[in-house]
């Protein structure tokens, strides 16, 4: 069968099982045998790039703290763990560099670039900066939700991989009609409930290897599996790698596809 492996990531690390985009998580990602993690990354005051979700840290902290408004030495103060579980107090926020440095010679690294509008405060060179200090452009996937960060990572480095995160909402007919105009991207990242034959052909037309996200429960990792997703990216890698094996035994395939 000539059908290249089909790769598993854990999501925001691995976020239903351990702190979100933390060390941690990464690593709970890798010990369950996820091929890849998609983190999310942004910029802080003093201008390094952390790994976080949301542009305040509330749901992770428990106070409504602005990224860009703490410089790396305060954020490190913080404690990112604690809200998940006991077991996790003291987990700090990385910076992608530790996430590079840890995780790139072992897994895939789907970077999330965060940032509305035009301006990602210097996001992309600083991400594409640090990818390539390190030689890891093949083992990186830079994703987005927002067309102007993917573009302008593209104008940086035509060669690195591009994913475009697609979400059902207000605006998907729109992105998905200047996607395809505006760049070619690597992969597409739709969410579960855009996972559909119509998905599917989308992103074969485009030659895109199809990559759903956030997609947790068995039954739609088992749908995704099915309508032959390239990668499916799920906040449990535990439950993730066991479905997919026994996915793969039941269509009496090797669990290596
Ligand atoms: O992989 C795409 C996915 O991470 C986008 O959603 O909000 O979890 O970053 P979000
Ligand atoms: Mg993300």
């Amino acid at each position: 069968m000539d059908r290249e492996k089909i790769l598993l990531f854990g999501h925001r690390g691995a976020r239903g099982e351990a702190p979100e985009n933390t060390i941690a998580g990464c690593r709970r990602a890798l010990s369950a045998g996820m091929d890849g993690i998609e983190v999310d990354v942004r910029v802080c005051r003093s201008g390094e790039v952390v790994v976080a979700h949301d542009a305040t840290l509330t749901q992770i902290t428990g106070r409504r703290l602005p990224v860009l408004a703490y410089s790396l030495v305060e954020l490190k103060r913080l404690d990112v763990g604690a809200s998940f579980s006991e077991a996790y107090r003291g987990e700090r926020i990385p910076l992608l560099e530790e996430v590079l440095d840890n995780f790139g010679d072992k897994l895939i690294l789907d970077l999330e670039l965060k940032g509305k509008g035009i301006h990602a405060f210097g996001l992309e060179e600083k991400v594409i900066r640090l990818v390539h200090r390190r030689g890891l452009q093949d083992r990186v996937i830079l994703s987005s939700f927002n067309p102007l960060i993917l573009l302008k990572a593209a104008s940086l480095d035509p060669t690195l991989r591009l994913g475009f995160n697609l979400l059902d909402d207000f605006w998907i007919g729109l992105r998905k009609i200047w996607f395809p105009r505006l760049l070619h991207s690597y992969s597409v990242h739709p969410e579960p409930s855009l996972m559909d034959e119509g998905m599917v052909k989308f992103a074969r037309r485009r030659e895109a290897k199809l990559i759903p996200w956030q997609v947790n429960e068995e039954s739609d990792i088992r749908r995704a599996l099915e309508l032959g997703a390239d990668g499916v990216i799920s906040d449990f890698p535990t439950r993730l790698k066991r479905v997919y094996n026994e996915w793969c035994a039941e269509k009496r395939l090797p669990p290596s596809l």
